[in-house]
């Protein structure tokens, strides 16, 4: 499974980058406005600054929500750098817009993915990721993992090559879950790659192998 990072914080993507297990990012206007990158210019240089740290695909999501908006913005963006994929919002101009750039071979990823029907009109607009929201369906108490279960067997089925990016992802024991169901690739905050690392029985393992091995060469001088 593909690990892409959720920001648009360059630190933290370099973090991630140096991690040595990063494939991607995905922004979106929020993540955006969080990092306070406003104007057209900013935007763009911005989308290139984060390609320049990571060697692998970059979504970067359109504003327009018509269709001829969504052409030329997704257009501009594709344009900025080999890496980029426009990131288009699940509507019927969105769908409309993915089988276009799918037909000039442009990367798409559609966003605010909620239901399994959704997904395929992605598929069938030839998409190249589709974003469940994992974390956003668990908050209104509809389990999110599922939805991402359901959507592998469908593109399985018919041999879709839409890759599934488990979106919205809050936690490391999502990561695992949409490992498990067969997600192509989780989009994460960098806490929750970076919680994976972490073990008590690790810590405690190592601390005493390296205990032993500093009483031996005691030992071994005295
Ligand atoms: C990424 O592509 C999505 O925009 C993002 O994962 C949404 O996450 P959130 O629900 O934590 O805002």
């Amino acid at each position: 499974m593909k690990f892409f990072i959720d920001t648009a914080s360059l630190a933290q993507i370099k973090e991630a980058q140096d991690l040595g297990v990063l494939d991607g990012v995905t922004t979106n206007p929020s993540l955006m406005a969080k990092e306070g990158i406003s104007g057209h210019d900013r935007v763009m240089k911005h989308y290139v600054d984060i390609c320049n740290i990571v060697d692998g695909d970059v979504s970067a999501e359109v504003i327009a929500t018509d269709y001829a908006g969504m052409i030329k913005e997704g257009e501009d963006l594709a344009a900025l750098h080999p890496n980029i994929v426009v990131k288009v919002p699940m509507t019927r101009d969105g769908v409309k817009a993915i089988k276009y750039f799918t037909g000039k071979g442009i990367k798409t990823n559609c966003t605010l993915v909620f239901s399994a029907g959704q997904a395929l009109l992605a598929a069938k607009a030839g998409a190249t990721y589709v974003s469940p929201f994992v974390g956003r369906l668990d908050d209104v108490s509809t389990d999110g993992v599922q939805l991402i279960e359901q959507i592998r067997v469908i593109y399985d089925n018919y041999g879709y090559g839409t890759e599934i990016l488990a979106a919205s992802i809050r936690h490391p024991m999502h990561i695992i879950q949409c490992a498990e169901v067969g997600a192509d690739v989780a989009t994460c905050p960098l806490s929750a790659i970076t919680a994976l690392f972490d073990h008590p029985l690790t810590t405690i393992g190592l601390e005493k192998f390296l205990a032993d091995h500093k009483k031996a060469a005691t030992a071994v001088k005295a």
